[in-house]
């Protein structure tokens, strides 16, 4: 079937805020005498608020009540809106605007696969809102990624068949939660590689439609 829709995770692929996320819960573990190296970076990317504390509980071994991971959950929120306070154009990665401007001159439909209650507040701050037909973000879904539900609601959303999405994923989490909703994933890694994704990607700079042939 050929590719009709195009679904773009946001944090870490539009735009460089995927860092200021990880500041935030870098900042609370520390708060709890823990210093989060860059390797623990990778795991609580592309996961709900939540589902990020569970792990960064378990991989550091911080204890908290019901309480305290509410209250945990709250700071970290405000923290890492503090960190984008002052977001604009300028966090959208390299090529992307070329991008989005190509892919909707050639009538792809597009949307945002983000799980993020902040992501509107981002697209907005960032002059992308225009590009994108759907929004899906953290207030359209109750099941975060690895589920496939913020995929497959994108891809009712665009009223298309899921295996006519292609999907711009970060996050190993989100790759999982692509491929479990039958899509192609193309993965945007500054390293190279992404995990399970069918192609990859560095960076958006001078890239065409070519990209989107399976
Ligand atoms: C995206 C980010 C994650 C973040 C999640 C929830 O998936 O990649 O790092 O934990 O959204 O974001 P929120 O802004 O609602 O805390
Ligand atoms: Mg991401």
């Amino acid at each position: 079937m050929s590719v009709k829709g195009l679904i773009f995770d946001l944090d870490g692929v539009l735009v460089d805020t995927a860092k200021y996320h990880f500041m935030a819960w870098k900042r609370l573990a520390k708060e709890h005498g823990v210093d989060l190296n860059d390797g623990y970076a990778e795991p609580l990317k592309g996961i709900s608020r939540k589902d990020a504390l569970e792990i960064l509980l378990d991989l550091t071994g911080i204890s908290m009540s019901g309480v305290e991971k509410l209250r945990a959950l709250d700071k970290k929120n405000s923290w890492y809106l503090e960190y984008i306070m002052d977001i604009d154009e300028s966090a959208v990665f390299e090529g992307v605007l070329e991008f989005l401007d190509l892919v909707k001159s050639l009538g792809y439909k597009t949307a945002i696969g983000s799980t993020s209650d902040n992501s509107s507040l981002i697209l907005e701050c960032t002059g992308l809102t225009r590009f994108f037909d759907v929004i899906i973000d953290g207030y359209k879904v109750t099941k975060p990624k690895p589920d496939p539900e913020v995929y497959l609601v994108g891809a009712k959303e665009l009223q298309l068949d899921p295996s006519e999405c292609v999907v711009f994923e970060d996050a190993v989490a989100g790759v999982n939660s692509a491929k479990t909703a039958r899509m192609k994933v193309i993965g945007v890694s500054r390293t190279g590689s992404l995990e399970g994704a069918d192609k990859v990607i560095t960076t958006f700079s001078g890239l065409d439609e070519k990209i989107l042939d399976f």
